[in-house]
Parts: structure tokens; C-alpha cells; sequence
């Protein structure tokens, strides 16, 4: 059964699913780095400047998420308000599936050390997640527990 249980509060729980998944993928390119030592420079720097533009847009929406929380700031944004940001979001993250695919296809890595690959389809893999569960939740369809259907 598809339905939306979020209401009023959709736009709060998709900026909480955006710090996140923001937070996951700064993280993949702390892996990344950590973990493939081969890496040319060249994929060294585009991957220390993925890792501070998702540390910004992962700022962003906890600077959202505070304007939530604040008693005498607080203000709701509704998801049109928000749509610009979601969709940067969105074209960030497919945008570094695109980046680490290139990267996977043309660095020596994946000759020389065998597990790069299955590091980097793993953070493509959570990327479009993010991208996928996020989509759905602005749509309404997310899959929730339907107590009528055990
Ligand atoms: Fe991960």
C-alpha cells in the first residue's frame, strides 16, 4: 500500500533525509581517498572538492533543519520553497554518480587494486538510493507498514 503519513511535515522529513544521505556521500569520498591509494591526482583533487561542496549542501540543510527548530526563528518552509535547494540536491548527487563511474571506467585503480570497484559501485549504489527514496517520499510513496495487510 503506497500512502504518505508525513502531511504538514514532509518538508522536514526530506531535509532530514538530505542531511543524511549528504553526509553519507562526504563520508564515501573520505573512503575513497582513504582506501584507493592509486588514485591519479588529478581524481584526488575532484574528490577533495566533492567532499567540500557536500559538506556545504549538507550544511545547508541542517541550517533548514535548524530554522525548523529555533523557538523564536522557527519557520516552516514548504517543499516549493525548498524545491530550488531539493533539486540541486538531486542534480549533486547524479552528478557524482557520473563523476565516480567516469573515475571506476579511466583510472588505473580498478587494474590495481581489485576491490575499487566494489567500493565505488557501493557509494553509487547509496547515491541513487538517496536520490530514488527522497523522489518517492516528495511523491507520496513511500512503502509503510500496513497493519491491515499481515
Ligand atoms: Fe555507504
Amino acid at each position: 500500500m503506497f500512502f504518505s503519513i508525513y502531511g504538514g511535515i514532509l518538508p522536514l522529513r526530506v531535509l532530514e533525509e538530505i542531511s543524511f544521505w549528504k553526509l553519507q556521500e562526504k563520508e564515501h569520498t573520505t573512503v575513497i581517498l582513504q582506501t584507493l591509494e592509486v588514485l591519479e591526482p588529478i581524481y584526488i583533487q575532484e574528490l577533495e572538492r566533492w567532499h567540500i561542496d557536500l559538506a556545504e549542501t549538507e550544511e545547508t540543510a541542517n541550517d533548514y533543519l535548524r530554522a525548523y527548530a529555533s523557538p523564536t526563528n522557527g519557520r516552516i518552509f514548504t517543499l516549493e520553497e525548498l524545491d530550488p535547494f531539493i533539486q540541486h540536491c538531486f542534480d549533486q548527487s547524479n552528478q557524482f554518480i557520473i563523476f565516480l563511474a567516469e573515475m571506476i571506467n579511466n583510472s588505473i585503480v580498478a587494474d590495481i587494486q581489485r576491490f575499487a570497484p566494489i567500493i565505488v559501485d557501493h557509494v553509487i549504489r547509496e547515491s541513487r538510493y538517496f536520490v530514488d527514496i527522497t523522489q518517492k517520499l516528495i511523491e507520496g510513496e513511500v512503502i509503510t507498514f500496513d497493519p491491515l495487510d499481515t
